[in-house]
């Protein structure tokens, strides 16, 4: 991310007044002051103003359109993580919220907000989740009647019953409150089918945005933050 860009979203003011306040040399990048406001942060890079670090301790927003092939979790020894994805500095307390397989892919919202976090994910909310879903076969009428019944059984509890919208023969729109593990593929393998491709398209009232291209991200609007609060 720019530097100036960086500092507008600390609140250090606006695009026009944190570039006056680089060109004045009272921004350093690491050792070294920076007077270039299109300088690109890396996400390592350490920010001072009048020789203070920058902490963003404020709560912060972002949606990631998580690529596939990294896993959705801080840290991991062997895999790319959502984190590592990041071109800024983030708060350390960033996490992603839920979970994608690594070969799944599409709307991440990662924050340091856990009591929001908590909100989102806790079964007791019925928070929708919106999934984009291919399969290997076609799909019937059964087969969506199923999955929107409440009948099928993961770990030896019934689900709860999904909206299911065919898209095409073999693709739907699949809305779940829940998260258990692998979801949406169990769901679709007790219709004797397989899923091939997985999108989360929304979680609650967030919906991700059509811009981004897989591995990019943006801060979220205060309108959608207060959405998702509701
Ligand atoms: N359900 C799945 O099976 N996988 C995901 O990544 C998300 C939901």
């Amino acid at each position: 991310m720019r530097l100036d860009k960086y500092l507008a979203h600390a609140q250090l003011g606006t695009r026009k007044e944190v570039k006056k306040l680089i060109r004045s040399k009272r921004v350093r990048v690491n050792d070294e002051i920076c007077t270039k406001e299109d300088r690109q942060l890396q996400k390592e890079d350490c920010v001072y103003v009048d020789d203070e670090l920058l902490v963003y301790d404020e709560l912060v927003y972002l949606m990631l359109y998580k690529p596939q092939g990294v896993i959705s979790a801080t840290e991991d020894r062997v895999h790319t993580t959502v984190m590592d994805i990041f071109d800024a500095p983030l708060p350390k307390n960033c996490f992603p919220v839920g979970r994608l397989d690594i070969d799944s892919e599409g709307l991440l919202l990662i924050t340091n907000d856990g009591q929001l976090a908590h909100q989102l994910l806790s079964p007791k909310k019925h928070v929708d989740k919106t999934y984009y879903v291919e399969c290997e076969k076609t799909l019937s009428s059964e087969d969506l009647q199923l999955l929107e019944s409440g009948t099928i059984q993961l770990d030896k509890e019934h689900v709860l019953p999904a909206q299911a919208k065919r898209i095409s023969a073999n693709s739907l729109y699949l809305t779940i409150q829940e998260g258990k593990f692998h979801q949406v593929k169990r769901m679709l393998q007790a219709c004797g089918n397989k899923v091939c491709y997985l999108k989360r398209i929304s979680m609650g009232s967030l919906q991700l945005d059509k811009s981004l291209a897989p591995g990019e991200w943006r801060y979220l609007s205060e309108e959608e933050i207060r959405g998702l609060k509701q």
